[in-house]
């Protein structure tokens, strides 16, 4: 048994993407979503230990507080001082970040880009910003430049790239080989609306790949403009996908079919 902690979380895709996955591989395992209230972060750590839970997926609001209750973390959840899957190593729990790796590998794996070398602008710098930046450093970016609403926090993100990070503005689109929207601007915004942006789409052009995390819904406003300029555009359902397989490995030790698991995401 493995789920995912978190509120609101009934309505979250993960559980049919990852039984999906359970099912192709023919494991005996199940994945259900549990409603976690604000605070009890720690009682379903304890749970998963008292109930032999295989693994926990983390969202929302308990990715930096499940931290308190876990044995050991990796270095990316050290860093980014947040975990999104906790799985056991031997009888010691341990808390990772998967998000930043997941996007890299679903470039990679699904849409055949390589960040090795690439000169990337992160919009955002929250949550999946930050975890987005780190991977990026970590697979070879030749740089991370962080363009947000709150520069203070572009900063404090940019620095999680090391050498190759720094804060910077729309201006720096115009040199970029990867534009990604790591805000939650175009999120829930009906197919086809024209806004909210979270980027001026006259700086996007037909030399750069646009990769949207917003996948609901999956064709952005971003994602229309940037491809209406001829853009290559990404949406956000490969990094779900990634990051949920990069849980599912570490869980079970059996790398699932992502085929499998993109077909369930979609539909
Ligand atoms: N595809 C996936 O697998 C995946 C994984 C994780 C997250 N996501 C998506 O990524 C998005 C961000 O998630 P998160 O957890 O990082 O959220 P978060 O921690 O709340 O961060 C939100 C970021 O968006 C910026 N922002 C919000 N409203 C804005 C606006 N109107 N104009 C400009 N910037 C604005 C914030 O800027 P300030 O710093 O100035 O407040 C902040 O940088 C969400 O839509 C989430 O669903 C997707």
């Amino acid at each position: 048994m493995a789920g995912v902690i978190g509120t609101p979380v009934r309505h979250s895709r993960s559980p049919a993407v990852v039984n999906a996955a359970f099912a192709a591989a023919c494991l005996d395992w199940t994945y259900a979503a549990f409603e976690v209230a604000p605070g009890r972060a720690a009682d379903a750590v304890s749970a998963m230990r008292t109930l032999g839970l295989g693994g926990l997926s983390v969202t929302t609001p308990h990715k930096r507080d499940v931290i308190a209750s876990l044995d050991e973390l990796t270095p990316a959840a050290a860093d980014l001082d947040a975990v999104n899957c906790i799985a056991w190593a031997g009888d010691r729990l341990v808390g990772h970040n998967t998000d930043g790796d997941g996007l890299v590998a679903s470039l990679r794996a699904s849409d055949g880009i390589d960040p090795t070398g690439a000169r990337c602008v992160v919009l955002g710098a929250g949550g999946a910003a930050r975890s987005v930046v780190r991977a990026l450093a970590e697979a070879g970016a030749a740089d991370v430049v962080v363009v947000n609403r709150t520069p203070e926090k572009g900063e404090e993100a940019a620095a999680l790239a090391g050498a190759v990070g720094r804060s910077g503005t729309e201006a720096d689109l115009a040199s970029a080989d990867l534009v990604i929207n790591a805000t939650s601007v175009g999120m829930g915004v009906a197919p086809g609306a024209e806004e909210p942006l979270p980027v001026d789409p006259q700086r996007l052009g037909a030399h750069q790949v646009v990769i949207d995390l917003v996948y609901l819904p999956l064709q952005t406003p971003l994602l229309l403009l940037a491809e209406q300029r001829g853009a290559r555009t990404v949406d956000g359902l490969g990094m779900l996908v990634h990051q949920a397989a990069i849980a599912i490995t570490l869980w079970t030790g059996v790398a699932p079919d992502i085929a499998t698991m993109d077909a369930a995401a979609r539909a």
